[in-house]
């Protein structure tokens, strides 16, 4: 039986006179987890990015599930996502701003958004605005943001950045229940944390090309 979920082919991309992505090729069987390791610009949110249908490819295609992204899907269908920079939050309540992002799919009840707060380690009550929040209660809030409809597809960039060392436990602890529910999940990381090893395999990327490596 074909295992294969995701298959990216020789993906390259350019930007502004730089080769962010140089001919990356990798197989994501379902149910594995991928770590992405390389120095900072090497290119790994670039591919997260990639695989999240959010940059077009110059060359090279990925499929999911046999589909190709940007022409038979513009999304991976059910996936879970942490990149940098979610501006949108600032205003609302931790549970206010996943509450919104949960009526875009509107497969989860309130109740579920709550207990997916508690999970990383929040008050789904507390009433400060996201914008107050420390960076490492934003970390664990995207966290929550990222598993909360589990999701088959979890792409999460630096997920550990910010959080302390019980933060980084507990991220550890929800991503190996993730995997034991069959998620499939790429990580990128510069720093080697406990939750790096939960991969099956860690890749590392330099100038915009990925080697595979055992770990
Ligand atoms: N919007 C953009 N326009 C042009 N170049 C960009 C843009 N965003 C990123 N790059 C370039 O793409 C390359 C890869 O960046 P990327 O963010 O993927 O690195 P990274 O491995 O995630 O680094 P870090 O560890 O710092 O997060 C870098 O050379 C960066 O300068
Ligand atoms: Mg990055």
């Amino acid at each position: 039986m074909d295992n294969s979920y995701i298959e990216i082919r020789s993906v390259t991309k350019a930007l502004g006179g730089n080769t962010v992505l140089d001919n990356v090729s990798l197989v994501l069987p379902r149910g594995s987890v991928t770590g992405l390791r390389g120095h900072n610009g090497s290119g790994k949110t670039m591919l997260l990015r990639a695989i999240a249908g959010l940059i077009t490819l110059d060359s090279g295609e990925i499929t999911i599930e046999g589909k190709r992204l940007g022409r038979d899907i513009s999304f991976p269908p059910s996936m879970g996502l942490i990149v940098e920079n979610s501006g949108v939050w600032g205003y609302m309540t931790g549970l206010d701003c996943l509450c919104m992002i949960a009526e875009i799919n509107k497969i989860i009840s309130k109740t579920e958004v709550r207990e997916a707060i508690k999970r990383v380690g929040l008050n789904p009550d507390d009433k400060r605005k996201f914008r107050k929040y420390s960076l490492g209660m934003k970390r664990r809030l995207m966290i929550a943001q990222a598993i909360m409809e589990k999701p088959d597809l979890l792409l999460l960039d630096e997920p550990t950045n910010a959080l302390d060392p019980g933060g980084v436990d507990l991220a550890h602890d929800i991503l190996a229940a993730e995997k034991a529910r069959g998620a499939t999940i790429v990580l990128a990381s510069h720093v080697d944390d406990k939750v790096m090893s939960l991969c099956d395999k860690v890749c590392s990327m330099a100038n915009g090309r990925l080697e595979e490596a055992r770990e």
